[in-house]
């Protein structure tokens, strides 16, 4: 029997059957079902914005820190102790799988991904063979397997890959791009290549997830963080086969692993993206949730979406924003609460505490 519960005065009510003692709240709201309270995490919860990182991280490449599982660890868990946020993210990177395998990619402080040679002849592509998650990337199973003993059974790890279609464009372009022009005219004027890339890539993320989802993560997100600079036609036609292709394959691997697909600016393609067979829709801060289950269903099960710029402005700001996303949620149990992209570097992380507070006050429910 489903009953009302309320969460006190200031909060939404939400509807509550009875719950198992032991619910983990992220996986709980993934499948749909009531949780505890609505889980938060953040995406890029691990990173510059804490100091504890910086102090961690020291100089050099990013990609090296990644190489050493005891410091991913610990990066890992820093913000699962600082905010008591529901999920930990594996410290890792979308470029790390192409690299792993010998690509020739790095990772330029402030810039983003860089390759000295990209891709753009079917030659090329013999420098992205295909990956082996214990064999390229021994050091990344070290660290998902660490932190599976180290992390309560109530906050999960996710493991996490870039889509084909996000990790190619650093790849073709060589940097990262606001026009795409190699990407789209590959995918236009070279379409066999383009076939050829976007497989390879995507089994790199099928590889990498699984990898990881074998080692004791518990659920995972694809980011196809730069999808939106497609029309719905090129999506469809040159990336949704391929990302689709990801879901299946991790999904026949790990049938019970909940999936997110996110991406940014991508509005005009969330149709696609939940074609694409994820559990749960990522969404953006320019998509309201209600309008997205008006779109594609009353069922759906979405996570987000605050927008990061408004942590910047202050606690005070940031709560009210916090509201208006618990509101425009409406007490759906399927709501993983996150922002709507990553957490900013000059975010103030007492910022964010207060925003997983406001969270879980304003969503408990009472068993
Ligand atoms: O979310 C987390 O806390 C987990 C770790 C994580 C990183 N990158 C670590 C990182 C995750 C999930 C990513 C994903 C990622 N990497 C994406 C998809 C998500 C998104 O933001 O859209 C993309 C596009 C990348 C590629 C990438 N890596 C960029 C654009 C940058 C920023 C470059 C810069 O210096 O400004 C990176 C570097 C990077 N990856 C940092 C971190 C913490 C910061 C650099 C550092 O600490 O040296």
């Amino acid at each position: 029997m489903i009953a009302a519960a309320s969460s006190g005065t200031t909060g939404p009510t939400r509807l509550t059957r009875t719950m198992r003692p032991d619910a983990v709240p992220f996986l709980e709201a993934a499948a749909g079902r009531p949780a505890p309270h609505t889980p938060v995490w953040f995406m890029r919860q691990a990173g510059r914005s804490l100091p504890e990182y910086r102090a961690m991280r020291g100089e050099g490449s990013i990609l090296d820190a990644i190489k050493r599982p005891d410091i991913a660890a610990e990066i890992t868990l820093q913000p699962v102790r600082r905010y008591g946020v529901d999920a930990a993210v594996l410290f890792s990177d979308i470029v790390v799988p192409a690299h792993a395998v010998g690509f020739g990619i790095d990772i330029a402080p402030g810039t983003g991904p860089v390759c000295a040679e990209p891709l753009r002849t079917v030659a090329d592509l013999d420098r992205l063979p295909e990956l082996d998650a214990a064999g390229h990337t021994p050091y990344v199973l070290e660290t998902v397997a660490l932190l599976a003993r180290e992390l309560p059974v109530t906050v999960p790890l996710l493991a996490f890959a870039g889509a084909p279609f996000t990790v190619g464009s650093y790849l073709i372009e060589g940097r990262p791009s606001r026009t795409y022009e190699h990407t789209k005219q590959m995918m236009h004027r070279q379409p066999e290549l383009w076939d050829s890339v976007m497989r390879r890539l995507g089994q790199h993320a099928v590889e990498s997830i699984s990898g990881q989802l074998d080692h004791g993560a518990k659920a995972f997100q694809l980011f196809d963080s730069w999808a939106g600079a497609l029309s719905r036609a090129d999506y469809d036609r040159f990336v949704l086969p391929y990302s689709t292709a990801v879901f299946e394959g991790v999904a026949a691997r790990h049938p019970h692993a909940p999936g997110i697909h996110f991406g940014i600016g991508c509005d005009h393609l969330l149709e696609s993206m939940v074609a694409a067979g994820p559990s749960v829709l990522g969404l953006d801060w320019r998509t309201p949730i209600a309008a997205a289950r008006h779109r594609m269903g009353s069922d759906l099960i979405v996570q987000g979406n605050l927008d990061p710029a408004l942590v910047l402005a202050g606690t005070e700001v940031a709560s009210a924003g916090t509201r208006a996303v618990l509101a425009d949620n409406g007490a759906h149990p399927g709501h993983i609460f996150n922002l709507g992209h990553g957490v900013q570097p000059n975010t103030d992380p007492d910022v964010l505490a207060a925003i997983v507070d406001l969270v879980h006050t304003m969503t408990a429910s009472t068993p």
